[in-house]
């Protein structure tokens, strides 16, 4: 039986114990010592370019500083959620010409690549670094298959958030600091903010059309309907689910209508800067965006999480893996050194946007947004996003995402839920 553990409901409930960690095997990659480390390191991302670059150009320079014997080599492929790059390197893995090292999502994601035998055991790692106390246990407990830790994470971000115009909503009479709490009550906002002449949604491409997806999901089925989708619990077929897709479909009518031609979040982000637009559903990643262009939380933009999802944390976490046959292993553990140390998370989450998965890491200077980040992971019901890659694995992703796409053509309710109620039952196990 598969073990998914990413895919069991309620973080409380993922059984593993760090206790079961076994000390790493015999593994070519167990000898190599990353103070000995010398030459390249080549690293897969998809933070190609704007604040996402900048994270991991934050990052370069506490491993820069960390080990002045080694190379940074940037293999970034563009295009957000890895939406372009997760193929690429999934083509250079099955044709054995691993980076030294990739982004993976904690979760089903980091599964796929488990199950596919192309990454190294890390538990000797976080052995040899004492690390299994640094991380959240919950975070620690997706990284984990069979007692044993597959890739170090680098950050938790937060998918349900709506980033908002105050002039905007200010302009249309709704007021930016008490925003709706369900979706009846976000969608008579849209009304005012469509009456207003602005656009009320800004949505992009494919990926991010799927985001906003999942956060209506959440919101109208909850986190329990929520989680049940991915685990079986939930019937696709539902009544509940129905009216989940009419309220998608309500929502899509609010978005500026060139969505699929924006190639990426950041278009779709920067409507609600420049006041085009109200709001934007996105992960906390825009907040970084914000943060770099200036504007201030509260005067120029607010946040708030998706009406009907307050008290659940949408949670996501990028982490970064050892591949079988890394060119420079020692190297790539020279990498996830800088990744899990307290100095190198602080230095990437306060570009980024996200919160430290390393707890030692501090945050006395992060933004208002990100302190409240903190807080709510401490305290939320904690769910897996759909679209990056915490709920699902990547093959029924991209059937989702497809499925999802053509519904914003033809708006055919019934035929996204079969469509979903049949991809579900493909690749539910
Ligand atoms: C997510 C990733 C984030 C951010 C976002 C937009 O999948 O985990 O770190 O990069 O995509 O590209």
């Amino acid at each position: 039986m598969r073990r998914r553990l990413s895919l069991l409901a309620g973080v409380a409930a993922l059984g593993l114990t760090l206790a079961a960690c076994g000390g790493g095997g015999d593994t070519p990659s167990d000898n190599a010592n990353p103070s000995d480390a010398t030459g390249k390191v080549g690293v897969f991302t998809w933070w190609a370019d704007g604040s996402e670059k900048a994270g991991l150009d934050a990052l370069v320079g506490v491993f820069n500083k960390d080990f002045p014997n080694l190379t940074f080599d940037n293999l970034a492929v563009a295009g957000g959620a890895g939406s372009q790059a997760k193929s690429v390197l999934a083509a250079q893995l099955k044709a054995g010409n691993p980076p030294d090292s990739f982004q993976a999502h904690a979760g089903a994601e980091l599964q796929d690549y488990i199950d596919a035998d192309q990454l190294e055991d890390l538990s000797g790692f976080y052995k040899d670094n004492d690390l299994t106390s640094q991380f959240p246990k919950d975070l620690i407990d997706r990284l984990t298959v069979d007692g044993k830790i597959y890739s170090v994470p680098s950050n938790i971000h937060r998918a349900n958030v709506v980033w908002a115009n105050v002039d905007v909503l200010k302009k249309a009479g709704v007021d930016p600091e008490k925003p709706a709490t369900d979706l009846a009550g976000w969608f008579a906002d849209m009304d005012k903010v469509k009456a207003s002449g602005k656009i009320p949604l800004a949505v992009a491409g494919s990926w991010t059309q799927v985001q906003l997806f999942e956060n209506i999901l959440l919101s109208s089925l909850g986190s329990d309907g929520y989680n049940g989708l991915w685990d079986g619990k939930t019937d696709w077929k539902s009544a509940e689910v129905t009216t989940a897709i009419q309220a998608y479909e309500k929502a899509l009518s609010y978005t500026n209508t060139d969505r699929d031609s924006l190639s990426d979040w950041a278009p779709a982000t920067q409507l609600v800067e420049d006041g085009a637009a109200a709001y934007n559903v996105m992960g906390d990643w825009a907040e970084a965006k914000f943060e770099q262009d200036k504007k201030k939380s509260g005067v120029d933009y607010t946040y708030f999480a998706t009406p009907g999802t307050a008290g659940v944390f949408d949670f996501l976490a990028d982490s970064f893996t050892l591949p079988k046959g890394a060119p420079n292993p020692a190297g790539s553990k020279a990498w996830l050194k800088t990744i899990s140390s307290a100095e190198g998370q602080t230095a990437f989450n306060k570009v980024k946007g996200s919160i430290p998965a390393n707890t030692t890491a501090k945050t006395d200077d992060f933004s208002e947004y990100q302190k409240s980040a903190i807080k709510d992971f401490s305290q939320d019901k904690i769910v897996s996003s759909l679209a990056h890659g915490a709920a699902v694995p990547v093959a029924w992703l991209n059937d989702l995402s497809t499925a999802v796409s053509k519904f914003g053509g033809d708006k055919n309710v019934d035929s996204l839920q079969t469509s979903a109620a049949a991809i579900a039952a493909k690749f539910a196990k």
